[in-house]
């Protein structure tokens, strides 16, 4: 996507009204007074006995309203143009529920406390209707200064926003998995939006996912690292929000590595997160955290790497052994640059990677590094993950690898430059990184099933965007070349439970495949989605254009295909709501795709030469 963040710190918003006066006014005193002139004139024309009655009401209302106004958000909104209010937060409760439209423009909010400025965000404030809510976390008498983007408005005056009468305070905030496109198994933030998995480590037996997170919405926006944690990476625990937007921009991708012999000073075994400062120009900052990742602080002297160039993102770090030093990689246009470190604060430009090599349809984003041995020799080889976006086998984004080595200062690609070698065959497939520290020198990766063509038009309210399940990556070697193998990662095997014999919208289906194959799965109102296995040509094809809601995006409706490097033996084929992901047993395919079914499917029909299991995988608890 071509990223054009909204910046945290104060932003200028021209005043196409400068002439017009604006005195401030209390939205519900303005109510109040419009409808006692009412009340008066209908009075006046009852007759005694009716006015008794009615005064003796009005009286009641009046009480009951007064009561009612101490609590009510709007009588503390002062409008102070026509673009332009203020809110004192005036509350003993933990959040100010904020109404979103989505179809709004963006509203800038600048949090004021004692005359500072605490932070600033933008969200698309309900006009009309609403469409769901966030919650804001209060700081006792702080001022929420809203500003209003949209130029002109056709549906009228600010003081009739919807946003006024429908803000208001509350203890808790309602995140219950109540959408019937929100995956059961696959990990999705507990509300509002998600793009690229960040930083993940493994430590002490738990898997430390962060990602990219938009707390204030259900679109990209406001970028701060969301955190969840996982023992089995199936179930996962949402955990307070880790980074938030700062004076050097918004939070985007990044990865964290243990210090174990504090080579940065911060501490032993301390974790060190990179993400990038985003603003006009991007910059690569640091925080480490003392105690687990539970909680980061920045670096006093961030940014730690700066550059010229306007794509400049999304750092992976990790200690290279053989070389002694730290190296990052880091995407910078359509090619990669590599660096390192003796102490993960001074880092020096080694080389770049990628002018000629693999696909330049679109900018080089999350890019990993990492050596892995290649199945059945006894070779080692260096993979570089680039992920790019356009420029996809199928349009929109997806994920590129390059086979090599690395010594620490240069990678060398092993192909030919113009060979591209794609990870995942599906259109739902990105920013694929893996895990820092994974236990027995595993590579486990996870995915953002999504593609920025339609990533913000999906049909979910509640939250947007699921991860993809973790995978096992290494390498095999087929006609002379050396390609990713993509499994399922171990834990999806532990998450199987009972053996059924139609699907549900959540379940493994594992086909046994003697040869050519089409498997359908369906549903009552005719929604379909089909896979087909042509073993002489070697492709697997996936066809979504009558799976059900595809009017969202002209770029939704699509038929994938994959090449499977020989024959394809077993499909393990994983359903959750609104994502199916395909994946050879043996490593040599995968295919990622979303659905909107408008129920489940629940009948699978399979033609030509195999048979299917089918598994249940439990709910989350
Ligand atoms: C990839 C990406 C990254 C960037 C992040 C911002 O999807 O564009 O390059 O850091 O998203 O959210």
């Amino acid at each position: 996507m071509l990223h054009t963040p909204l910046l945290s710190g104060v932003c200028n918003i021209s005043n196409t009204n400068r002439n017009k006066s604006y005195t401030p006014f209390s939205y519900s005193a303005l109510h109040l007074q419009t409808k006692i002139i009412m009340l008066i004139k209908t009075v006046n024309t009852m007759n005694v006995k009716k006015k008794f009655l009615a005064l003796s009401c009005g009286l009641l209302i009046a009480a009951s309203c007064c009561f009612a106004q101490t609590k009510n958000v709007a009588e503390t909104v002062q409008i102070l143009g026509e673009r332009h209010a203020m809110v004192r937060i005036d509350t003993e409760k933990k959040y100010l529920l904020l109404p979103v439209e989505e179809k709004e423009e963006m509203a800038h909010v600048r949090v004021i406390k004692n005359n500072q400025l605490l932070k600033t965000f933008n969200l698309r404030l309900a006009v009309d209707k609403v469409d769901y809510f966030v919650p804001y976390e209060v700081e006792e008498g702080a001022l929420l200064d809203i500003t209003f983007m949209a130029n002109s408005r056709s549906t009228g005056a600010i003081n009739g926003f919807t946003c006024w009468k429908r803000m208001n305070y509350a203890d808790q905030f309602d995140t219950k998995n109540v959408e019937k496109h929100r995956p059961a198994y696959h990990h999705t933030p507990a509300y509002g939006w998600m793009n690229d998995p960040n930083g993940m480590f493994y430590q002490d037996g738990v898997w430390h996912l962060f990602y990219q997170f938009n707390p204030y919405g259900s679109y990209w926006e406001n970028m701060s690292w969301g955190h969840s944690t996982s023992t089995d990476l199936v179930h996962w625990e949402h955990q307070p929000v880790a980074l938030e937007g700062d004076g050097l921009g918004t939070i985007f991708s990044g990865s964290c590595v243990i210090d174990t012999e504090n080579t940065a000073g911060f501490g032993a075994n301390a974790i060190v997160a990179f993400y990038t400062s985003a603003r006009e120009r991007q910059t690569q900052s640091i925080a480490y955290s003392t105690d687990g990742g539970k909680s980061f602080t920045k670096y006093e002297r961030n940014p730690v790497l700066v550059s010229e160039a306007p794509d400049f993102r999304d750092p992976k770090v990790f200690w290279n052994a053989e070389a002694g030093f730290w190296n990052m990689i880091l995407a910078v246009g359509q090619e990669m640059q590599i660096f390192s470190s003796p102490n993960l604060k001074d880092w020096t430009l080694e080389s770049s990677f990628g002018r000629e090599y693999g696909n330049h349809g679109g900018v080089w984003e999350c890019p990993d590094l990492m050596k892995m041995p290649v199945e059945g020799t006894d070779k080692q080889k260096w993979m570089l993950i680039c992920n790019i976006n356009p420029g996809g086998p199928f349009g929109g984004s997806a994920t590129q690898y390059f086979i090599g080595t690395f010594d620490g200062h240069t990678f060398t690609c092993e192909s030919a430059p113009e060979v591209t070698k794609w990870m995942d065959y599906g259109k739902d497939h990105y920013a694929t990184v893996t895990f820092y520290n994974a236990p027995e020198k595993r590579n486990v990766a996870i995915a953002w099933m999504s593609n920025w063509q339609y990533a913000n038009q999906v049909p979910t309210r509640q939250f947007r965007s699921a991860n993809s399940i973790a995978r096992e990556l290494g390498l095999f070697e087929y006609q002379g070349e050396t390609y990713c193998s993509v499994r399922p990662a171990k834990e999806m095997d532990a998450a199987r439970g009972a053996v059924i014999s139609q699907p549900t919208d959540q379940c493994e289906i594992v086909v046994t495949l003697r040869g050519e194959a089409e498997i359908t799965l369906r549903n009552a109102k005719g929604e379909r989605l089909v896979m087909r296995y042509n073993p002489e040509e070697e492709l697997f094809y996936m066809n979504r254009l009558q799976s059900g809601d595809v009017s969202f995006s002209d770029n939704f409706p699509t038929i994938t295909m994959a090449p499977t490097y020989g024959t394809l033996k077993q499909l393990r084929i994983f359903v959750d709501k609104c994502s199916i992901e395909a994946l050879d047993a043996d490593g040599k395919m995968s295919m990622t795709n979303l659905v909107f079914p408008s129920e489940p499917y629940n009948k699978l029909t399979i033609k030509g030469k195999a048979k299917a299991k089918i598994y249940q995988i439990e709910k989350k608890n």
